[in-house]
């Protein structure tokens, strides 16, 4: 395990939106670098930034042209070394976002591999033998490209049509066209993904967040391809940088360990019942009365089956989900950060969900966010126009600033005793202070929070956590004697004659005998 993620804390950074320093209307990495210290200041160590290379933006960068290049708008690859060099004279690290399974249409690789003669990039994409013959339903492509190119073929998605799949290798093939994951042209597309990482870590970058991860080989039902070409990249790249670190999107986290990966996010679809947490139905609302009964089957599962290879990461949110705030009021979230904070693992908090910014309804797609676009907003830092975002135009602006009279920023909620930005840096300073609340300390579940019930649970052996959002006090049979309260919000949780009685809207943090 890499040793800075043992107390490490993420802080998500979907650079457009961030902070523009040059006024375009688009953030930009002299922006994060600027403002380095104020994530700093709440007590982040990490920060994970979204793709940031040359791209044509069909999917905010998750199409990448040319990954050894930063983004004109967002800046230079000096800037870029600029910025791993303050972070680390800050005690921070940087992640950037690797996305291994496809490329953008504008790709020089993809436009060399749709020429007619056969050349290094002819077999660096999915292709079929034939225009006319397609790849659909075929298990990891998500779509047919057909007839943009001179070569007679068509190309398989990963995700959007602009994402043409790099070519991993089918784990069982079907047809001559595919090939075998040792083949040549496979093993030169994954060769071609290392150079990649090592090109961004020996300018100093700390690993990578890794898009969708699992998606590498198709026809891969059970994964294991995928997960053999994993375990082949990360461990080499493990020897040359052993302090590298990677998280994955997969969200099956004893598969990305076992392939390699030090962490693997909860993903808001799939098997996680992330959702039942703070989104659908949340058990962090105190009206709702959700139940997370099934988010914890799953969990336990996972965090039997992964404990002390790697951690599972608890995001706020992140770029592709409604924002934490459109399902929860600022003291609910309170809640969910104490949670979020002591969960074994390492937490990622969004952009902007430290001061609670909404989700905008409403907007206009803007590269590719479709209904992702209105958690993507520019950053509100204070009241001056654009709320400090960009001096640019406001219609200039790369999605619209939230216009809500009311809306919080970092100025007026850093003034604020009580704000939710005041509360969360509470909560990480009590997470960075006690051994108890680091990644591999320790989980026992006492209480899984049911419609009825609190959220209870020990960490390290004699923390013990106790949540209860609902608007009604909340008990479970616990034996355990409080010996003294470390953290609380809300009212303080006791225990009598076998009981631990949680107060409506309340979390403790409490050591026990
Ligand atoms: C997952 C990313 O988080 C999302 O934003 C992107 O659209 C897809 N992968 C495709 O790369």
């Amino acid at each position: 395990m890499k040793e800075w993620l043992k107390d490490a804390i993420f802080y998500e950074i979907y650079p457009q939106s961030f902070y523009d320093t040059n006024g375009d209307g688009v953030g930009d990495l002299n922006g994060i670098i600027e403002k380095l210290g104020y994530i700093r200041g709440l007590g982040f160590n990490a920060v994970w930034i979204n793709p940031c290379f040359e791209s044509p933006f069909g999917d905010a960068g998750y199409d990448v042209a040319n990954y050894y290049k930063i983004a004109p708008r967002y800046g230079t690859n000096e800037d870029a070394k600029r910025l791993f060099a303050e972070a680390h004279r800050l005690g921070m690290r940087v992640i950037l976002d690797l996305v291994p399974g496809h490329t953008s249409v504008e790709c020089e690789w993809f436009k060399k591999s749709c020429l007619a003669e056969p050349n290094e990039y002819s077999g660096r994409y999915v292709w079929t033998d034939s225009i006319w013959t397609g790849i659909d339903g075929i298990p990891g492509i998500s779509g047919t490209l057909r007839g943009i190119s001179d070569r007679d073929g068509s190309c398989g998605v990963n995700f959007f049509s602009c994402q043409p799949a790099l070519n991993y290798g089918f784990a069982e093939r079907t047809a001559p066209w595919q090939s075998a994951v040792d083949s040549e042209d496979a093993l030169a597309t994954r060769e071609a993904i290392l150079d990649v990482i090592r090109f961004w870590l020996g300018l100093g970058c700390d690993g990578f967040r890794v898009d969708m991860a699992g998606s590498l080989v198709k026809n891969d039902p059970e994964q294991k391809e995928t997960i053999k070409v994993w375990q082949d990249i990360l461990g080499r790249v493990s020897s040359e940088f052993p302090e590298a670190a990677f998280v994955s999107e997969w969200g099956e986290p004893d598969k990305a360990l076992i392939a390699g990966f030090d962490m693997d996010f909860l993903l808001h679809f799939g098997p996680s019942h992330y959702l039942d947490l703070f989104r659908e139905k949340p058990y962090f609302s105190s009206a709702e009365h959700g139940d997370l009964s099934a988010f914890f089957e799953t969990y336990m599962k996972n965090y039997t089956l992964t404990n002390g290879r790697g951690y599972i990461c608890i995001p706020s949110g992140n770029h592709d989900m409604t924002r934490i705030k459109h399902f929860l009021t600022d003291d609910e979230i309170k809640l969910a950060y104490a949670f979020i904070m002591s969960m074994p693992g390492v937490p990622f908090i969004y952009y902007g969900d430290e001061i609670g910014m909404d989700f905008i309804e409403g907007l206009t797609s803007v590269e590719g966010g479709y209904n992702r676009t209105g958690s993507r907003t520019p950053m509100q830092w204070d009241d001056t126009p654009n709320a400090g975002f960009s001096s640019a135009a406001p219609d200039a602006l790369y999605i619209p600033q939230c216009l809500r009279a009311d809306s919080p920023n970092v100025k007026a909620q850093s003034a604020d005793e009580g704000s939710l930005l005041n509360e969360l840096k509470r909560i990480i300073a009590v997470r960075r202070f006690l051994p108890e609340l680091l990644p591999d300390a320790g989980f026992k579940l006492i209480s899984a929070g049911d419609a009825s019930h609190p959220l209870v649970y020990i960490r390290g052996g004699r923390l013990l956590i106790a949540i209860n959002p609902s608007d009604t006090e909340r008990s479970c049979e616990c034996d355990a004697v409080i010996e003294k309260t470390v953290y609380k919000n809300g009212g303080a949780a006791y225990a009598e004659n076998g009981r631990l009685t949680v107060p409506p809207g309340s979390v403790s943090y409490v050591y026990i005998k």
